[in-house]
C-alpha cells in the first residue's frame, strides 16, 4: 500500500488530498493545525492517523516528524500542501514586515523544513509536491500586489528547484505546483475550479511524473509554468 502525508489537510485542497488519496488506496497520515476540530477529516480517517502539525513551527515539525516515523516506514507522497495568504498587503501603503515574515515562515520555510525532517522516510521514487502557486512566478506576474504571497510563493519556487537537484542522486522526485485558482476559503467562490477537478488533476500529474520532471513547476494539468 503507497503511503502519503498531507499537510493542511482539514479544510480546502488538503481535505480534498486526503479524500481522493483514501479512494486512490492510499494509507493516508493527514496533517493539521488542530486535529481535534478537524470534523471533516475525523469523517475520513481514525484519530490516530490525524497528528498536529504547524508548519511555521519548527518544533511542531519535529515533533511530527517523530510521529510519523512511528507510523511509516517510508512515505511514496509528501504533499506540503498548506499555505497562506494576506490580501492587505497589496501596495507598499499597507505592506507589513509582520504578513512578509509569516507567509515567508508557512509557504517557503515550511515545505523546507518538513523535507528536511522527513527526508530520512523518503527513497528512490518517493514524490514531494510542493504546493506552490502562479503567483509565485515572476515572469507570469503583470498586475502586482499580494507582496507576502507573491514573494513566499516565489522563495518556495526555487526551495522546490534546490531540493530536486540536491535530492537528485536519491532518485527523489520534486515537483512545484500550481493547483489553479480553486474554490476554497483562500480562492473565493468566484474561482473556476472545483477542489475535485484541481486535486483529480494533481494527482494525474504526480502518478505520471518521473525523474526527468523533478524540479519542474507544473499547473495541475501538467503544463509548464515559466519562473
Ligand atoms: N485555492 C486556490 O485558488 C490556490 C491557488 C494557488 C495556490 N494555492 C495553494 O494551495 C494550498 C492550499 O490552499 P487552499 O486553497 O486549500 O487554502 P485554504 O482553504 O485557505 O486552506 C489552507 C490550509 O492551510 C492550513 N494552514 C495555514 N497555515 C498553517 C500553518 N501554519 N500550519 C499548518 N497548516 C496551516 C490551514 O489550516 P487552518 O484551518 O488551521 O488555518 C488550511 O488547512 C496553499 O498552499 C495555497 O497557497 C491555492
Amino acid at each position: 500500500m503507497k503511503t502519503a502525508f498531507v499537510t493542511g489537510a482539514n479544510r480546502g485542497l488538503g481535505l480534498e488530498f486526503v479524500t481522493q488519496l483514501i479512494k486512490e488506496n492510499f494509507l493516508v497520515i493527514a496533517g493539521c493545525r488542530n486535529p481535534e476540530s478537524a470534523h471533516n477529516l475525523l469523517t475520513l480517517l481514525p484519530p490516530e492517523d490525524i497528528i498536529r502539525i504547524d508548519v511555521g513551527d519548527s518544533g511542531s515539525i519535529d515533533q511530527a516528524a517523530r510521529i510519523i516515523e512511528e507510523k511509516l516506514p517510508s512515505i511514496d507522497w509528501l504533499i506540503n500542501n498548506a499555505g497562506l495568504g494576506y490580501d492587505n498587503d497589496g501596495s507598499l501603503a499597507t505592506v507589513s514586515a509582520d504578513s512578509m515574515i509569516e507567509s515567508f515562515t508557512v509557504n517557503a520555510l515550511g515545505p523546507l523544513m518538513i523535507v528536511k525532517a522527513l527526508c530520512p522516510l523518503l527513497k528512490s521514487y518517493s514524490l514531494v509536491a510542493n504546493i506552490s502557486s502562479k503567483m509565485g512566478s515572476v515572469e507570469d506576474n503583470g498586475s502586482g500586489a499580494y507582496y507576502s504571497y507573491r514573494t513566499s510563493k516565489a522563495a518556495l519556487n526555487m526551495i522546490s528547484k534546490n531540493l530536486s537537484l540536491e535530492l537528485l542522486a536519491q532518485q527523489i522526485i520534486v515537483l512545484n505546483m500550481h493547483p489553479g485558482w480553486v474554490i476554497t476559503d483562500m480562492g473565493g467562490k468566484n474561482a473556476p475550479l472545483t477542489p475535485e477537478e484541481s486535486i483529480r488533476g494533481m494527482i494525474g500529474v504526480f502518478k505520471k511524473a518521473i525523474l526527468a520532471d523533478s524540479g519542474k513547476f507544473l499547473d495541475y494539468n501538467g503544463q509548464v509554468i515559466p519562473w
